[in-house]
């Protein structure tokens, strides 16, 4: 029986972000989405998967556009390879706009493969009157958002600096079943590639804990072992409100020294140790030898970003990433990749300060937009 509080979903893009990120958020919230359409461009591929979950050949696309025509979805949700980001969201827009609701958009991160096609995608939502979420499930994880409300409450004191590492065994992921297999990220048509496409998520937690960036200076290099893509980035930041941190990006191979250097945050007060962000736990050293450990649940962005896009769709809260947003983290990694080119900073946001609409961990447990946390704090 149909249930008009459960959202149909429409798919764009059966491949792997589908199967093992946004299929069971979707699943564990069974009461308020249901999925109802399917389109690949690999039509067996979007007929399998329609096979596993019930729906019947009438709703197996390889067109999106077809599959945006149906008038009884509520979302769209697009998971195609970057390349195709803007493309696919903008031909999906085109067709659906004009509607007296139409459906909600679900976009990849990152936005698109060139800084125009970004500047573009941040347009959209106004253009077509149609609300667009940026699934940046960093922006919805628990651990980035504990992270940031440390900082603002004061934990670290006065944050002096910050130093962030992130390892990635992209040699031996590409000869494993894992998203670095996938030949469009081993030969990718957008600048960047690998870097853009992990680094975007580290941008986004950075400048969702620290706020808008001033400017970046960056070396980089690039191996052999990583199909000649850039296997060490190294960058120093520096956000509006004067903070400056040092962000190192490493696709060679993963960290064999335990603990890792992971990620650090020094303050006079307070200093917080994160491994990596499965850890599950979050570090506070504060300067009078006292200690805390706080404990997270991993990789619940997919969760939290599906449950705002059902509560904006509803009309409880509004959606927390946007294009907008995520428009800055983009262009954050394309001021790095031109500062690798020509040698010098380059600058990235230009508001004084960058407060996203979104409210403290804390506070969203009233308005349902992430689960329960317990961070233990007294
Ligand atoms: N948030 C995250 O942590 C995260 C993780 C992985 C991937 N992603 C994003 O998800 C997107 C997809 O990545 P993936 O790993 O699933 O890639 P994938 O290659 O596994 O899947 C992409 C699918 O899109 C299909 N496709 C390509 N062109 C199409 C078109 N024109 N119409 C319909 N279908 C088309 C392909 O056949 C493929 O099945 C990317 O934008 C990526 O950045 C996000």
């Amino acid at each position: 029986m149909e249930r008009p509080d459960v959202l149909n979903v429409g798919i764009i893009g059966t491949g792997m972000a589908f199967e093992r990120l946004h299929l069971p958020a979707y699943q564990e919230l069974g009461d308020k989405f249901r999925i109802a359409a399917l389109c690949d461009q690999d039509r067996e591929k979007a007929r399998d998967w329609a096979g596993r979950l019930g729906l019947s050949e009438e709703d197996v696309y390889s067109d999106y556009r077809e599959l945006a025509r149906r008038d009884d979805l509520q979302v769209i949700d697009i998971m195609v390879p970057i390349e195709l980001n803007y493309k696919v969201t903008a031909g999906v827009a085109e067709v659906v706009s004009g509607r007296n609701k139409p459906p909600a958009i679900i976009g990849e991160k990152p936005l698109a493969p060139t800084l125009e096609q970004a500047k573009a995608h941040r347009e959209l939502a106004k253009k077509y009157g149609i609300p667009i979420l940026i699934a940046e499930n960093y922006r919805y994880n628990e651990d980035v958002n504990i992270l940031r409300d440390l900082v603002r409450e004061g934990h670290t004191g006065e944050t002096a600096y910050f130093l962030y590492h992130r390892a990635q065994d992209f040699p031996a992921e590409m000869r494993q079943d894992t998203f670095a297999a996938k030949e469009w990220r081993q030969h990718p048509e957008f600048p960047g590639g690998i870097f853009y496409d992990s680094g975007v998520h580290d941008m986004a937690a950075l400048r969702h804990i620290f706020g808008g960036i001033d400017e970046v200076f960056a070396f980089g290099r690039h191996q052999d072992s990583t199909l000649g893509q850039l296997a060490v980035v190294q960058v120093n930041l520096r956000f509006l409100s004067g903070l400056t941190g040092q962000y190192t990006f490493y696709a060679g191979g993963r960290e064999l020294i335990d603990p890792p250097a992971g990620f650090r945050i020094i303050g006079d007060k307070g200093q917080i140790y994160q491994a990596d962000r499965y850890a599950g736990v979050i570090h506070l050293t504060y300067a009078d030898g006292s200690s805390r450990e706080i404990s997270y649940r991993p990789q619940r962005g997919f969760y939290n970003e599906l449950l705002n896009l059902y509560n904006a769709y509803t009309g409880k809260e509004p959606i927390a990433v946007t294009p907008e947003m995520a428009f800055g983290d983009a262009k954050t990694i394309f001021a790095i990749l031109e500062s690798l080119a020509e040698g010098v900073p380059i600058p990235v946001d230009e508001k004084p300060s960058y407060t996203p609409d979104y409210q403290s961990a804390y506070g969203q447990q009233e308005t349902g937009q992430l689960e329960k946390v317990d961070p233990h704090i007294p």
